[in-house]
């Protein structure tokens, strides 16, 4: 691959790898060896670099920490052939910078973020695991670093990304809530962002919900309390008298890769898809006439979540059992993005991105070189 920018890179001399049980990875816990940065300052973006991942000193007049000005995004490398591959990191790029830009913080440029990603995966591919379900996930994310604690947007930001190997992520079936008294984003919020407070305000209603004996919370309208949003990490697909339907983004909701990925497949393979507005009482009334099908989140990290059952109100709608005969939607969603991401099916659509080759060998200095080489 041709690289644009020169990316400085150092190696840990202690690699974390040997320690890691890779059957027992529980999620988000378990962090790669290195990380990519890159900083903000007078109006550019500077000394992009591979580091070891370790802790960073921070100001507490950071103003990320007072007024939020911190964006993420959630992706995964698998292996295929052998190889890293991403799946559609060019969307992540771009939704990162739509954060970036409701949040009043610099934008980056896509082929830096890629050329960085691609080389951090090269490097730490060891750290990808092989098995089913498995893969490396990568946290992106960018915030304020002025150290001043006037209200203001940040004049510089840093950019990171670092990884982490995990298993899968509700190995479960989810029991919904219907959530009507917290809502999540409102028109003209910051829904559509992924940024760090939207999450923050999601964790009240959540743990309420788990009280109760819920996994998640289904997040409706903030006007009428209506229309079906999302839930915790993922956007919703309904299977319907034989239609797929998923509530459409108008401003309030993340719009996920996945979705855009299941929409695009279901289309391919011949289903109606529904990208519309839809009431709870609609979902509701196709439960008891007994033609809800199926309903699950899609999202990167758990890919397909099976829902079990949803209570609304007082009321309790249990779904089919979760197996590929009541579940022939999501099951087969579900096992195409898993296979593809492995090589087994053919990428179509063009949504895997090879890591080989990024480079990353021309930026590690001449001694490092065996201990990244393993000779
Ligand atoms: C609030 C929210 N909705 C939906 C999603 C699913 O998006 P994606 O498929 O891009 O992971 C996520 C995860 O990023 C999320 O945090």
């Amino acid at each position: 691959m041709a690289v644009k920018y020169p990316i400085k890179v150092s190696l840990t001399h202690s690699s974390k790898l040997p320690s890691v049980d890779f059957s027992n990875l529980p999620f988000g816990k378990v962090i790669s060896d290195h990380m990519f940065i890159v900083d903000y300052i007078g109006g550019e973006w500077v000394d992009p670099r591979i580091e070891p991942f370790g802790p960073m000193q921070m100001s507490p007049a950071n103003l990320a920490l007072h007024y939020g000005q911190s964006i993420f995004e959630g992706m995964k490398a698998t292996k295929r052939n052998g190889e890293p591959v991403l799946f559609r990191a060019d969307m992540h790029a771009r939704r990162l910078n739509v954060s970036a830009e409701r949040m009043c913080m610099p934008t980056l440029p896509e082929d830096l973020f890629l050329q960085g990603l691609k080389m951090l995966v090269d490097l730490d591919r060891a750290w990808i695991p092989e098995m089913e379900d498995h893969a490396l996930y990568i946290r992106p994310l960018m915030y304020a670093t002025d150290e001043y604690f006037g209200v203001h947007a940040s004049e510089n930001y840093r950019f990171i990304i670092f990884t982490g190997p995990v298993g899968p992520y509700y190995p479960k079936p989810v029991k919904l809530w219907v959530e009507e008294v917290f809502t999540r984003a409102a028109q003209g919020g910051v829904g559509e962002a992924k940024c760090a407070g939207n999450y923050g305000a999601s964790l009240l209603p959540a743990q309420r919900a788990k009280s109760a004996g819920y996994d998640q919370v289904m997040w409706m309208d903030a006007v009428e309390k209506k229309y079906v949003q999302e839930v915790g990490t993922m956007n919703l697909f309904f299977v319907m008298d034989n239609r797929v339907i998923t509530p459409t983004t108008t401003g309030t909701i993340l719009r996920g890769v996945t979705r855009d990925s299941f929409i695009t497949l279901l289309k391919e393979w011949g289903y109606t898809v529904e990208d519309r507005l839809l009431s709870i009482a609609e979902i509701s009334d196709a439960y008891w006439r007994g033609t809800l099908q199926e309903c699950f989140g899609a999202g990167t990290a758990a890919v397909v979540s099976h829902v079990s059952d949803i209570t609304w109100r007082d009321r309790k709608m249990e779904l089919p059992p979760v197996d590929e005969a009541h579940r022939p939607v999501a099951t087969r969603l579900k096992n195409h993005i898993n296979r593809l991401r492995m090589g087994l099916e053919t990428d179509q659509f063009h949504w895997l991105n090879s890591c080989a080759n990024s480079g990353v060998l021309e930026f590690v200095k001449e001694e490092e070189k065996a201990q990244l080489l393993g000779v």
